[in-house]
C-alpha cells in the first residue's frame, strides 16, 4: 500500500492505495463518485473519461498512483460549470442519450470540444467524438446537441472559459518521481515547441524498467533454421518484411535506425527509433534492444525482443518471439487490453508471410516495395472486429470447450 494525495472536484483527498489501483476504481469504490462509468476497461470506449489537470483522460487505464498531486474533475464536479449546464440541457432537448451509460464520458469530451473548437461543424464533432462510443443513440442527437452548444458559445452566450492546449500525451501518466506538488492546467510547452529528441538520447531497451507490454508469439516458415538464420543476418533484408517499417540509413554494425508507421483507430504514430541487434550463432538466438518515439503524437516505446529458431519436424523453422516493451503516450491506452497483443500477432503474421516469400524466392530480397497484403491502417478495425465476433460467439454459442 502507498499513500496518495490528490484533488478531486476541488477537495483534497489523501488515501492509502494499492499501487495497481486504477483511477476509475479509486473514484467509484473509495470516494463513491459513481458518475464515472466503466465499460470496456481498456481505453477504447471513453465511458470513463474525466479531466486530469483540466484535460480529458481515460480513468480506466490511469493508475491513481501516477496522479499524485493531480487535479481530478469528474462530471459530479462540473455540475455548475456553465458549458456543462448548456450541454446537459442540449442533450436532453436533442435526445442525446437513451440508457445514459456513455453520457458522463460523452459530456466531458463534449465540453472539451466546445472549449477548444469554436468553429467545429458536425463532421469535426464526429471526428472529435470518435473516442467515445455510444451503443444506443446513433450519435445524431449527441452531435446535434454539441453543435448547438458550440454555436451558443460562438455567439458569446456562454462563459468564456478557454482550455489551454497542453502537449499531447497521457495526462496523469507522469513518471514516478516527478510527483511533487500539484500540477496545474498550465501547459508545459506548446506542442510545436516540444523538444525534439535525438535518437542518441533515447536509452535502448528497458534498462531495468517494468514493461507494460509482454508478448510471446511464434510462427513457422518452410525453410531450414540455417536459411532463416542466414536471412536474419542482413537486417536490410529483414526490415522490408515488417509492414510499415523501413530503414532510415544503412545499418552500421549492430546498430540500425529505422521508422515504422502504425495506425490504431484515431491514433496514427510514426515511430522513429534505433536498435542494437545481438546474435548468438551457436544457439541461433537473437536479441534486439530498441527504443523510439513518435514526435508528432507523443507516444514512446522502448523494449527488448528476443527470437529463437527451432527446427520443425517437416524441415522448416519455428521462430519464437518474446517482446517486452514499455509503451508510453496515447498508444499506451491500448496496451492493457490485449489489443496490442492482437495487433502484434497480425504484424507477425504479415512478417512471416513476407519472410516466406523472400526465403522461397517468390519475392526478391532486394525488392523493398513488396510487403504483406496487410493494411496497417485497418489493423484496429480488424482486431476490434475479430474481438466482437469472438464476443458474439461466446454470447450466442457459448464458450469454447
Ligand atoms: S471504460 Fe475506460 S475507455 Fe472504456
Ligand atoms: S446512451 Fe446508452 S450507451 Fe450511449
Amino acid at each position: 500500500m502507498i499513500p496518495i494525495c490528490l484533488t478531486v472536484n476541488g477537495r483534497v483527498v489523501s488515501k492509502t492505495i494499492e499501487p495497481r489501483t486504477h483511477l476509475a476504481d479509486f473514484l467509484r469504490e473509495r470516494l463513491n463518485l459513481t458518475a464515472t462509468h466503466l465499460r470496456c476497461e481498456q481505453g477504447a470506449c471513453g465511458a470513463c473519461t474525466l479531466l486530469i489537470d483540466g484535460q480529458p483522460a481515460r480513468s480506466c487505464i490511469t493508475y491513481v498512483a501516477l496522479c499524485e498531486g493531480a487535479d481530478i474533475t469528474t462530471v459530479e464536479g462540473l455540475e455548475d460549470d456553465p458549458i456543462m449546464v448548456a450541454l446537459r440541457r442540449a442533450f436532453s432537448k436533442e435526445h442525446g442519450l437513451q440508457c445514459g451509460y456513455c453520457t458522463p464520458g460523452m459530456l466531458v469530451t463534449a465540453r472539451d470540444i466546445v472549449m477548444r473548437l469554436s468553429n467545429a461543424d458536425q463532421a469535426r464533432i464526429r471526428t472529435e467524438l470518435s473516442g467515445n462510443l455510444c451503443r444506443c443513440t446513433g450519435y445524431v442527437g449527441i452531435v446535434r446537441a454539441i453543435s448547438h452548444v458550440v454555436d451558443e458559445r460562438r455567439r458569446g452566450e456562454l462563459a468564456g472559459i478557454v482550455r489551454q492546449e497542453g502537449p499531447l500525451g497521457p495526462v496523469g501518466a507522469r513518471p514516478a518521481g516527478s510527483n511533487s506538488g500539484r500540477v496545474t492546467n498550465a501547459p508545459t510547452a506548446a506542442p510545436s515547441a516540444r523538444k525534439e529528441t535525438s535518437l542518441g538520447e533515447i536509452a535502448l531497451g528497458l534498462g531495468g524498467r517494468q514493461p507494460n507490454v509482454e508478448i510471446k508469439q511464434s510462427f513457422v516458415v518452410s525453410r531450414s533454421p540455417a536459411d532463416v538464420w542466414n536471412f536474419f543476418s542482413d537486417i536490410a533484408h529483414v526490415v522490408p518484411c515488417l509492414p510499415g517499417a523501413s530503414l532510415i540509413r544503412p545499418p552500421a554494425g549492430e546498430h540500425v535506425e529505422g521508422k515504422m508507421s502504425v495506425k490504431l483507430g484515431p491514433i496514427t504514430a510514426n515511430f522513429v527509433g534505433h536498435a542494437r541487434i545481438m546474435r548468438d550463432d551457436a544457439q541461433q538466438r537473437g536479441v534486439i534492444m530498441g527504443a523510439g518515439n513518435d514526435q508528432s503524437g507523443g507516444s514512446r516505446a522502448a523494449g527488448e525482443a528476443e527470437y529463437v529458431l527451432e527446427p520443425t519436424a517437416s524441415g522448416g523453422t519455428r521462430v519464437m518471439l518474446t517482446i517486452r516493451a514499455l509503451l508510453v503516450g496515447p498508444l499506451a491506452q491500448f496496451g492493457r487490453s490485449g489489443i496490442v497483443e492482437d495487433i502484434v500477432a497480425r504484424i507477425t503474421e504479415a512478417f512471416a508471410y513476407n519472410l516466406e516469400a523472400r526465403l522461397t524466392g517468390a519475392v526478391s530480397v532486394d525488392d523493398q516495395s513488396v510487403q504483406a497484403p496487410l493494411k496497417v491502417g485497418t489493423l484496429f478495425r480488424q482486431v476490434m472486429w475479430a474481438r466482437m465476433k469472438a464476443m458474439f460467439a461466446t454470447i450466442f454459442v457459448g464458450p469454447k470447450p
